[in-house]
């Protein structure tokens, strides 16, 4: 594998990025079970992601949430971190098993203060909380009475966002509801990579319904509560799909990715429709979405701000490496052709130009305006002689990419915000603790934390960036 890492990278200098208004959004993200740790504390209880961790051999070294970035008992000092990075706008997510613990009932109030102070902090050092509700740790009674792919959930998903929403929409003005509904139905209850580890694709398009379900009756809850927010989202997983050659197995196979990761969400939400496309190609693999009356106008309830976390774009082929057009299975094939870039430390092609045309794309089929939820990349930092992470390649991946967000505004997307992922290394699922993302360094023996060169080069491109825009 190439790795950006293994090539002489010097980092850029930082410079204002043109095309970025005064009002631009800058952000750091994290989420709950990534960071927190504490996961026994305080009345709350366990999520799916504990009881996954527990599985032999389902994340790198064995490893699990339970210490983390200790982030529940350093939170003042990590809110001074980010105010010291210079941001504006903290994207975080809420514990559900620590706000509403086993998924029913009312509110926990020792869980909900640790959020109440978190969003005081904020507050008081001028930065503002974008909270999202569900980055992907369902209370394990929940997945115990049927997860995503029951009905249910979507009910006990919008009681619980309006009891996070009663407690802190007097300051939280931006809400969130999914992170990468994709993500949390097929990597968890298709490829069985994620929690809670279920390998069905039946049960994983009842999960998409029910996730999206979810999404629609927490947004009218929401929208019609106390203090209902300035601004209210979902966030998804977003790539491109490109054709590997012109040919018309090419093309299908282009099709087929690109409705699977993006029309089968983004149709729904915004459209109130599923693609049809995409509903005779799961027919065709035995399975379906268990809509019923109504819940399609639930889904579509407007949206005022989609949020895009995007890391990597695709290039597809309809045929196997031996030239035919279907797998073992008879069913046609859509594979991943690499196109020979440099990669992350997750494998990731670097394709800051999928960025803007993915932007572009959703400006064009969606109209909604955006916000970069997540962006950025994993390499295998490590800690010089002089104490500092030298992440030039970091700092590289960071810089393309914000200019392909202004590329994209100068085409006419309507980007409002970029927020970097993430702003602290952390529990990269699966992976554990061995991929590192953050702009700041976690040395998890003694939680010493490091901010890296890519996050200091990133603090003064905010600085030089807004002046120039501010003139
Ligand atoms: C996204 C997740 C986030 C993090 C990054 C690398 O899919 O939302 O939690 O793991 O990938």
């Amino acid at each position: 594998m190439t790795t950006a890492s293994a090539s002489p990278l010097t980092a850029p200098a930082a410079e204002p990025i043109p095309g970025l208004p005064a009002d631009f959004r800058w952000g750091v993200a994290t989420s709950s079970y990534q960071i927190e740790g504490a996961t026994a504390e305080d009345g709350r209880t366990p999520s799916i992601w504990d009881t996954f961790c527990r599985v032999p051999g389902a994340v790198v070294g064995g490893e699990n949430g339970d210490t983390a970035c200790d982030h529940y008992h350093r939170m003042p000092q990590d809110v001074e971190l980010i105010a010291s990075l210079g941001v504006d706008t903290y994207r975080f997510s809420l514990a559900w098993p620590r706000i509403q613990p086993g998924g029913r009932g009312t509110g926990n109030p020792r869980g909900i203060a640790f959020y109440d102070r978190l969003v005081d902090e904020l507050l008081e050092h001028g930065i503002t909380p974008w909270v999202t509700l569900y980055h992907w740790d369902l209370p394990q009674e929940l997945e115990d009475a049927g997860g995503w792919p029951a009905r249910d959930t979507a009910l006990r998903f919008a009681d619980y966002a309006e009891i996070a929403h009663e407690a802190l929409g007097d300051r939280v003005r931006h809400w969130t509801t999914l992170n990468e509904p994709w993500c949390s139905a097929v990597l968890g209850y298709e490829q069985g990579v994620h929690a809670p580890g279920r390998r069905d694709v039946g049960d994983a398009m009842r999960a998409v319904h029910h996730l999206l379900l979810g999404h629609g009756l927490a947004a009218q809850r929401l929208r019609a509560a106390r203090h209902a927010p300035e601004e209210l989202g979902i966030t998804l997983n977003l790539g491109t799909a490109t054709p590997a050659s012109d040919s018309e197995a090419d093309r299908a196979a282009a099709r087929r990715a690109d409705g699977m990761g993006t029309r089968l969400y983004l149709d729904p939400l915004v459209h109130g429709r599923y693609p049809q496309d995409v509903l005779e190609d799961l027919s065709a693999r035995g399975a379906a979405l268990p809509v019923e009356d109504g819940d399609l106008e639930v889904i579509s309830t407007p949206l005022d701000v989609l949020g895009v976390n995007f890391y990597s774009g695709h290039v597809f082929s309809g045929t196997t490496e031996d030239g035919s057009p279907t797998g073992e299975d008879g069913l046609p094939v859509t594979r991943v052709v690499p196109r020979g870039r440099p990669r992350t430390a997750m494998d990731w092609e670097i394709v800051p130009e999928c960025l803007t045309e993915l932007l572009v794309r959703l400006e064009r089929d969606y109209g909604l305006p955006m916000v970069i939820t997540e962006n950025g990349a994993a390499f295998d930092d490590t800690v010089a002689g002089d104490g500092a992470v030298h992440d030039a390649d970091r700092t590289a991946y960071l810089a393309d990419h914000i200019r392909a967000v202004a590329a994209a505004r100068a085409a006419g997307a309507d980007v409002r915000g970029y927020f970097a992922w993430s702003l602290m290394d952390n529990f990269e699922w699966a992976y554990g603790y061995a991929k590192r993302f953050g702009l700041v360094h976690v040395d998890y023996a003694t939680q010493r934390r490091t901010v890296k060169d890519s996050g200091l080069w990133y603090r003064d491109t905010i600085r030089l960036t807004r002046q120039a825009a501010e003139g």
